[in-house]
């Protein structure tokens, strides 16, 4: 009996250490930026008059996640991964007021929160949500694990 909950303190003791010690980094490390709820509404409110479905100026459309991959196949300095600062996409948004290729183009600069969620969207990796629902349906969302469960 004594031994036994001994054993239980011990192993309750362990558990909640591991619990504080995988909770912690989560706490310390900045929350990853989600494309569809934070960068997307950027882009709808500041850049689809001119980069959306009926315009594409420059050849690029903003509108979808899709759209911008399409833009980014094609021109790999649009986004440079991890890199804001020799991104397109980014650097246009910090460019000199006065530089004609600044962007939101006739606009004012969009505010600096907003230009710090796109750089931070770079760095933590630029990732786009699953495209179209038709290659989610083959290939599992990215973020669950490896199925190598044992075969029963
Ligand atoms: C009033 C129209 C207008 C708005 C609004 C606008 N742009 Fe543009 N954008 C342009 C035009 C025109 C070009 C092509 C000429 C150039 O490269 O400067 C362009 C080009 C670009 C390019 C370079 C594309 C390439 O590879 O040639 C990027 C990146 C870009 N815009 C990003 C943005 C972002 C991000 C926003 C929103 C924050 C935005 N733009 C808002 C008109 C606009």
């Amino acid at each position: 009996m004594i031994r036994s909950s001994w054993f239980l303190t011990a192993l309750l003791t362990t558990a909640i250490a591991l619990l504080m010690a995988g909770s912690a980094p989560a706490e310390e490390a900045k929350e990853n930026v989600d494309f569809e709820k934070q960068i997307l509404p950027i882009f709808h409110e500041h850049c689809v008059s001119c980069h959306g479905e009926k315009k594409g100026l420059g050849k690029l459309r903003l509108h979808t996640a899709a759209a911008l991959k399409k833009k980014w196949d094609a021109d790999a300095h649009l986004i440079v991964v991890g890199e804001p600062e020799k991104s397109d996409l980014y650097e246009r948004l910090v460019l000199p007021a006065d530089n004609k290729k600044r962007m939101p183009k006739k606009a004012d600069p969009l505010p600096q929160e907003k230009i710090d969620l796109i750089g931070d969207w770079i760095k933590q990796g630029a990732v786009l949500p699953a495209a179209e629902p038709a290659q989610s349906a083959t290939a599992p969302p990215s973020t669950e694990p490896a199925g190598d469960k044992p075969a029963e």
